[in-house]
């Protein structure tokens, strides 16, 4: 595979830890080991989160592009475009957001606190659009790469969650060499990967990366937006495409890609009953935070999946934590 022939520009601290869950390990029964991997805490740029792991491919191309400005989109709470904003600010170029309307929720701070403050803050210029989700590309976000065209700006073009780019799978790819290498140095072996999906190429990255290492493992997708079929055909294409591009060497099966879609709570964005369960449980039994759009979901779905025993006991089971806890702020109506 060669993956290392992509320029990479560094904007983590470095591999991001993995730690054990012992106290939800041994409440759910003690025979499945939970351990988790911290793309929450992987940076210093704004508080990091899987985004900026894919960011590295996608800023080096940037530069290397000699472009000035990134644009992006996502909703009003996006974590993406966060963290776009973070890497703009940190490399020197400017950053245009569209932020959409994607989830409907009634909190009256929802587009003032949390990511998009953050985003403000970091110097991104914001556009609030109203617009249904979706993970495709959105005439929104096209016209606002005209509008720094027009203005005589060299636009980076980044997709909803840096997902449908020829670049979005790396990021992931390289995280699972990373796992690899935690791995060798820790003398153990997660034969089970947990992951949130929404635009897919988190997921997509892992299938790759762990499909070219020999001992073989399952990568347990859980789908947070709710359109598990359009996910799930997202994840497929940019599996495939990155597989191509960092010469896997082999076709992906289709069993490589699963997606589970009993976890999202029916609306993109929006938590239910077990959502917030888990978010409690991850809370009070190891002090690890998880919002209520992604990372509660496939919390849940984790939980869930021990309990029933559709991960099996003596499993050693690596949670990714992919970030998304400033977005909490938007639904503090749900904790009060
Ligand atoms: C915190 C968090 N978890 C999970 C995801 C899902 O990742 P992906 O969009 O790459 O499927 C996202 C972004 O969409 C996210 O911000």
């Amino acid at each position: 595979m060669k993956l290392n022939a992509f320029p990479r520009k560094p904007l983590l601290f470095g591999p991001s830890p993995i730690h054990p869950l012992p106290r939800l390990t041994e409440h759910l029964g003690g025979q499945v080991e939970i351990w988790a991997k911290r793309e929450d805490v992987n940076s210093g740029l704004a508080f990091g989160g899987n985004k900026t792991r894919k960011l590295e491919y996608l800023v080096a191309d940037a530069i290397a592009q000699g472009c000035d400005t990134l644009v992006s989109i996502g909703g009003v709470q996006s974590n993406h475009t966060r963290q776009v904003a973070a890497a703009a600010a940190a490399t020197g170029l400017r950053c245009r957001l569209v932020q959409e309307s994607w989830v409907d929720w009634p909190d009256s701070a929802y587009d003032r606190v949390g990511n998009i403050l953050l985003s403000r803050l970091l110097g991104a210029r914001i556009e609030l659009v109203q617009a249904e989700f979706g993970i495709g590309f959105k005439e929104s976000w096209e016209r606002t790469l005209a509008d720094v065209v027009a203005s005589g700006g060299k636009p980076y073009a980044i997709p909803a969650g840096a997902s449908d780019h020829p670049l979005g799978g790396l990021g992931f790819v390289n995280w699972a060499m990373e796992v690899a290498e935690q791995e060798r140095a820790l003398g153990i072996f997660f034969d089970t990967i947990v992951v949130c999906s929404v635009t897919g190429s988190t997921q997509a990255g892992m299938i790759v990366g762990f499909g070219a290492q020999e001992r073989r493992r399952q990568v347990l997708g859980i789908d947070a937006s709710a359109k598990p079929a359009e996910t799930h055909a997202q994840i497929a294409r940019i599996a495939r495409s990155t597989a191509e591009r960092v010469e896997l060497g082999r076709d992906l099966e289709d069993r490589e890609i699963v997606l589970l879609d009993d976890y999202h709570g029916g609306t993109y964005g929006i938590p239910d009953a077990r959502t917030l369960d888990a978010m409690k449980l991850a809370a009070r039994m190891d002090g690890m935070i998880t919002d209520p759009v992604y990372e509660g979901k496939s919390m849940a779905g984790l939980i869930d999946l021990v309990r029933r025993g559709g991960i099996g006991k003596g499993s050693r089971v690596l949670y990714a934590h992919l970030g998304g806890q400033p977005a909490l702020n938007g639904y503090s109506a749900l904790f009060r």
